[in-house]
């Protein structure tokens, strides 16, 4: 047995050694790495869903360590360094919220400390960590589930079968946008008074992303700097490419083009606040061939929308405050175009059209339903809720998530090369069922 395959089988066993199974009445205990703003929604749908409690919580900001304990309980552990957490052996998951520079590295090296992880979205922010995050997953039989609420939403639940069922006829064009028009949809977010390198860890904020001396602004809006962020593609194209890929079934483009600018925010932020992304998605058993087009414009006037139409051959799917469903009856004649044609041409054109489709008389009866149905989830639905659910039930059963390493991948993959499409004003094929670009 060569070295390597035996390094594998000995830390699968490893793997399953560590494998802790949860008595229905065992308390999944987890851990927040990152208490911001979303690591805070995370862990009250956590304590939520029910059967959970949290251990620990570590952030690189002190005040943020306060407000947990103020939110959670002094009881709780708290830490600038996250190695702490994962080196506990009380704490069976870990949700990882931080920025996006840091979900590749904290994921996997929680999943070798033993730790069961829910990523928060994009999976990571270089497309090779990808298949880095993937092959830890699977060599550590860990679960981890990334946090794209979508994937767990009842209302994209519907829109699939919908899709499936044929409503729309064949699929052959998705168009998803995302517009705001406000500072905070900006990502002009808040920077406290008391930010000072004494209540924030530099150091451990930059972790491998380029050294910069001390700039509150860049920890508090790190969505505005390629160095942390994925600007709006990994930020917002990925919900909608995670959304999408679970209602269609697609594992992702063939080929990634995409534009933009920088044309309002200009408040030292180096990534896009407009930005369009055409995508090709190949035939599959899944679906036929079919474009998709992406927007988002942090620069519209009317307001903030988001949504997605499917269309089909026989009708189109919106997603928006739940799911709309509209037909238009297919033309029952073509039709002709025949005015410029000499007479007699005329005549011996409509003589052959009738015989192919002889008139009909207008009759009330012989008019065809048009038509719009409306699926609305019950009032309050909280998908974000269904996600951590989904979670903690797989820590329990060990079966599968509903959004893996692989659908994650296969969700920021195509992203991130959005961004790379439009700063290196290329296109960019990309291998969908491998996660790997092209060219
Ligand atoms: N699923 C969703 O709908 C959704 C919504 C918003 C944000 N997000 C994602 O959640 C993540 C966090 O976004 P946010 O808006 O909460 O940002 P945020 O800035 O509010 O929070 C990030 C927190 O991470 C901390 N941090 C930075 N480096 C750290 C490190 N090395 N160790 C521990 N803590 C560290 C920061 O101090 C901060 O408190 C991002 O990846 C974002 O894309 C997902």
């Amino acid at each position: 047995m060569s070295a390597s395959r035996r390094t594998f089988l000995l830390s699968a066993a490893a793997a399953l050694a560590r494998q802790k199974t949860f008595a229905a009445n065992d308390k999944i205990r987890f851990a927040l790495i990152g208490a911001g703003g979303m690591g805070s929604s995370d862990t009250v749908s956590a304590l939520a869903a029910g059967g959970t409690e949290i251990a620990a919580v570590a952030d690189i900001y002190q005040s943020r360590l306060t407000r947990a304990k103020e939110k959670w309980g002094a009881n709780i552990a708290t830490t600038r360094d996250y190695k702490e957490i994962l080196a506990r052996k009380d704490i069976d998951a870990v949700i990882i919220a931080t920025p996006d520079h840091w979900h590749a590295q904290i994921a996997i090296e929680a999943m070798e400390a033993g730790k069961d992880v829910y990523v928060e979205k994009p999976m990571v922010q270089k497309v090779a960590d990808g298949l880095r995050v993937w092959e830890a997953q699977k060599r550590t039989g860990r679960i981890l589930q990334v946090g794209s609420q979508r994937v767990s939403s009842i209302v994209y639940k519907k829109a699939q079968e919908l899709l499936k069922a044929g409503a729309i006829g064949e699929l052959n064009l998705v168009e998803a946008w995302w517009d705001r028009n406000s500072a905070i949809g900006a990502w002009q977010y808040s920077i406290p008074p008391d930010a000072s390198p004494e209540t924030i860890s530099w150091e451990r904020f930059l972790g491998s992303a380029p050294k910069h001396d001390f700039e509150p602004i860049r920890l508090f809006r790190w969505r505005n700097y390629q160095d942390y962020g994925t600007g709006v593609a990994g930020d917002l194209f990925v919900h909608l490419f995670s959304g999408m890929h679970f209602v269609t079934g697609a594992i992702g483009p063939e080929r990634v083009f995409a534009t933009g600018g920088l044309r309002f925010w200009k408040d030292g932020r180096d990534v896009p606040d407009v930005m369009l992304g055409l995508y090709d998605y190949a035939k599959s058993d899944a679906h036929p061939a079919f474009n998709l087009s992406l927007r988002v414009n942090f620069v519209n006037g009317a307001g903030e929308t988001s949504g997605f139409r499917f269309v089909g051959s026989e009708g189109i799917i919106t997603i928006g405050n739940g799911v709309t469903v509209t037909k238009q009856p297919r033309e029952s004649e073509p039709g002709y175009t025949i005015d410029t044609f000499p007479q007699a041409t005329q005549q011996e054109f409509l003589k052959k059209y009738r015989e192919k489709y002889p008139q009909q008389e207008a009759k009330a009866d012989s008019m065809r339903a048009n038509g719009e149905s409306r699926y609305l989830p019950p009032p309050r639905y909280n998908d974000h809720l269904d996600h951590h659910a989904n979670f903690f039930a797989s820590l329990r059963s060990r079966q599968p998530v509903v959004e893996d390493a692989l659908f994650g991948i296969r969700a920021a993959g195509p992203a991130l090369l959005s961004n790379r499409s439009v700063f290196e004003k290329r296109q960019i094929l990309w291998d969908p069922t491998n996660a790997k670009v092209k060219v």
